[in-house]
């Protein structure tokens, strides 16, 4: 009989099923919403990236549907050959109008919107310095362009000028930083990064996933929300968290997108949205456009919360957004906090290594605009009976 040639998985599952690191698949019943079924249970929702509850929004369903019934279900090609509809072009003109670029190209993903460009734009001969903490799709993009990477420390303005002043003057350099950490949820040096770029000849990339419809002017983002508008060189955004529906995009110059339409591989080679999804995002940039009052819901509802878990006696970080983390410290001990969370009715994904350093594992909350006072004070009612049980607090 064949041996099984990936039975070294199963060894490592057997090892993190006895570390206690081990997690299923929780299975979403019905709606992404505040309140959902999960698991068969009912539960305060505080582990989506739905900030401003587009994923349900009539004005979404209906541009997504009247998409299907007029253009299809899929767009049937990469849009590089056949898959080019004029439905993404509306939408990519919509973005660059809203982010206030020349341009912009949508992606199938935030993922692959951030790998395929910075792979597209360096390569072996070029330098990446990126904060320490910056997003898995970076670092991927990172890596594939064969570029040397230099990561300075969390944040650190100064560390990252040392790194610039010990390369040469001539090389290519990109500096990149998330603007909103998605696992800490505090925010990018974006200011002073910019005024290293400036100074040293970097391009200057933000990654802005977790920023839009969140941050700046009707969730344009960290860019306007520093006002750093025309200095920043390449902007990413998502269309999966705050927009509600799939994607994410670059934002920058006219020359920067067309060159990416040749060389970012993902855009190359990976069959475009279907109409429908497309449609949904375009009704999103009209909800936010036209029904601010829902950005400023997710904000009033941050600083409830984060106030309540700080007022608990959490150590809840440094956050500055709706990312708000309790940090437990020890994986098993972050996963037992989620699960206990769960049984009492609150949803809060525990994260561990090596997704977060190792001693800083925890469970990521993350409220909403459609959550009510009533279910986000019941979740402080269970986090603060949780924490105690578990000497968290
Ligand atoms: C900072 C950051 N960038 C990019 C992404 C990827 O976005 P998407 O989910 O659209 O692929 C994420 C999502 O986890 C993220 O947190």
């Amino acid at each position: 009989m064949r041996t099984d040639p990936l039975s070294f998985l199963t060894a490592e599952l057997d090892t993190l099923k006895q570390q206690g690191l081990y997690r299923h698949l929780r299975i979403l019943d019905g709606e992404q919403k505040a309140t959902a079924t999960i698991d068969h249970r009912q539960v305060v929702n505080l582990s989506s990236n739905n900030y401003l509850g587009l994923t349900t929004h009539p004005r979404l369903r209906e541009r997504a549907r009247d998409a299907l019934d007029r253009l299809g279900a899929g767009s049937g090609s990469v849009r590089t050959i056949a898959g080019t509809m004029s439905v993404h072009i509306e939408l990519e003109q919509r973005l660059a109008a809203f982010k206030q670029t020349e341009a912009v190209v949508v992606f199938q993903s935030g993922f692959a919107a951030n790998a395929g460009t910075v792979a597209a734009v360096l390569s072996k001969d070029d330098v990446v310095v990126s904060d320490e903490l910056n997003h898995a799709s970076i670092i991927d993009g990172c890596r594939l362009s064969r570029a040397a990477i230099k990561v300075f420390p969390h944040k650190d303005v100064d560390a990252a000028r040392r790194v610039l002043q010990e390369l040469p003057a001539a090389q290519r350099k990109l500096l990149i930083t998330d603007g909103v950490f998605s696992m800490d949820g505090d925010l990018g040096a974006v200011p002073g990064l910019c005024g290293l770029a400036e100074e040293f000849g970097c391009i200057m990339m933000v990654d802005d996933a977790h920023a839009s419809g969140v941050f700046g002017r009707n969730g344009r983002g960290t860019i306007d929300h520093f006002a750093m508008h025309g200095r920043v060189d390449i902007q990413v955004g998502t269309l999966s968290k705050a927009i509600g529906a799939l994607g994410g995009y670059v934002a920058g110059s006219r020359s920067l997108i067309e060159f990416l339409y040749h060389r970012a591989r993902p855009f190359l080679f990976s069959t475009s949205h279907p109409p429908a999804v497309a449609a949904a995002c375009i009704a999103a940039l009209d909800v936010l456009e036209e029904e601010p009052q829902i950005i400023e819901r997710l904000w009033e509802n941050t600083r409830f919360f984060k106030a309540g878990l700080k007022a608990l006696g959490f150590n809840t970080g440094l956050s500055e957004s709706p990312i708000t983390p309790v940090i437990a410290g020890e994986g098993a001990l972050a996963m037992k906090l989620s699960d206990r969370l769960f049984a009492e009715g609150v949803f809060a994904q525990g994260i561990a290594f090596p997704t977060v350093a190792r001693d800083k594992a925890r469970v990521r909350t993350i409220v909403t605009a459609t959550h009510t006072r009533d279910e986000l004070q019941f979740a402080l009612d269970v986090f603060a009976k949780v924490g105690r049980e578990l000497g968290l607090r």
